[in-house]
């Protein structure tokens, strides 16, 4: 019998494509999702490149009766990866109660559940930006966690608090955080990606809509920063390879290959580009040019930061393997599908 996982968050961009990966590697995949940021039609992406329908709930996390219903409904769960979580850092700013509320009851519904229901393992999405503007590069997993710098950051800081202390009283639960930096690109088939509504607030998908067309001109936050070329740096993985080391760590959590109740890893490349190498890379893989403009800093960003990944390597014999360039030309595959769809 295949393992059965409940993927919070699985119909959204990483959830997706980790639902995609674990059923590929022999996974039944449960998704919980309320489609307060994505779209039902997602499930006929991951259908498409597996050939699998993964079950679907669709209720809001913070309805701990409804959760306890699904969790009822399967019994035979074994973990849960928890991506649901509102993630937008200047909505955290304007509505932060909103984001307290939603990611924290979430959290603790699932703690919960897996401590009455016997579910043993938690793979949690958590983030880069719980190290603010680190004193050293790159970041370890050792780098001070620092005040957050919005209530979405804190909300990572404290879950990962929550986590540990619901394993300090539950000695049955294990659980791995782990700390994406700055994810982008879209599946290869090109059949899911990421959907942001409205007007994209990360630097890949503007700069995509921008070559589309949807946009009249990707804005260069600042080029005053303690860079090489000023622009700002980070550390871009590609999704699918983010969504394979979730296999990886529910696979370490489900074989108890490490005795450690808790453990985090940073998930990045190792490697930091700036913006305008994001631009010229983008248009040497794709052949398309790039209108942009240099603009005043975006308020709240920091000059650099990349990913120390010396953990994830040698700890889960996880890397990232797919190449800035190839994973730019899966982000302008899954802007041209989009916009055939419409
Ligand atoms: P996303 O918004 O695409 O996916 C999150 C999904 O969770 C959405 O489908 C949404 O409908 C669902 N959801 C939110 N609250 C819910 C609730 N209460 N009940 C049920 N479903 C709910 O976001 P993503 O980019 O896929 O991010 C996934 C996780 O990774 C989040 O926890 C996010 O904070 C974290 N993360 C993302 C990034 C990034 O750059 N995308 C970076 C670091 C960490
Ligand atoms: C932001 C969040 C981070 C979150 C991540 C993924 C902040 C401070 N951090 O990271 O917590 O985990 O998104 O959701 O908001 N840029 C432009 N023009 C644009 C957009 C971005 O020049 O239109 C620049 C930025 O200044 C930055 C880089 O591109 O230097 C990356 O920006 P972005 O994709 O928004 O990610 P982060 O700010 O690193």
């Amino acid at each position: 019998m295949k393992p059965l996982v409940m993927v919070t968050g699985g119909t959204g961009y990483i959830g997706s494509h980790t639902a995609v990966e674990l059923i590929q590697e022999g996974f039944e995949v449960v998704i919980v999702d309320n489609l307060s940021n994505s779209k039902h039609e997602v499930l006929n992406g991951i259908e498409a490149i597996t050939g699998v329908m993964p079950h679907f709930e669709n209720f809001d996390l913070c309805d701990l009766k409804r959760l306890r219903k699904c969790s009822e409904k399967y019994p035979r769960l074994e973990a849960i990866v928890h991506f649901a979580a509102l993630k937008a850092v200047g909505e955290s700013v304007d509505i932060p109660l909103d984001y307290y509320h939603n990611n924290f009851e979430s959290l603790i519904n699932l703690l919960r559940i897996m401590g009455d229901y016997s579910i043993p393992n938690m793979v949690f999405s958590s983030s880069c930006t719980v190290y603010g503007q680190p004193d050293h590069l790159p970041v370890t997993e050792n780098s001070p966690v620092k005040k957050a710098s919005s209530p979405y950051g804190n909300t990572k800081r404290v879950s990962e608090e929550i986590i540990q202390d619901a394993i300090r009283a539950n000695s049955t639960i294990r659980a791995i955080s782990l700390r994406y930096f700055n994810p982008i690109g879209a599946h290869p088939s090109a059949n899911i990606g990421e959907l942001p509504l409205g007007v994209p607030l990360n630097l890949v998908p503007y700069l995509t809509q921008t070559v589309i067309g949807k946009r009249e001109e990707l804005r260069v936050f600042g080029n005053d920063y303690n860079t090489p070329d000023g622009t700002g740096i980070r550390d871009y993985i590609y999704v699918v390879d983010l969504a394979r080391a979730h296999v990886i760590a529910l696979k370490r959590l489900l074989e108890s290959k490490n005795k450690k109740p808790y453990e985090v890893f940073n998930l990045g490349t190792g490697k930091g580009y700036s913006v305008m190498e994001i631009i010229n890379t983008f248009e040497k893989a794709t052949g398309e040019k790039v209108k942009f403009k240099i603009y005043p800093r975006r308020p709240g960003d920091i000059d650099a930061v990349y990913a120390d990944t010396t953990l994830a390597n040698k700890e889960l014999g996880w890397k990232a393997e797919t190449s800035l360039e190839q994973t730019l030309f899966t982000a302008w595959n899954w802007e041209k599908a989009l916009n055939n769809k419409k």
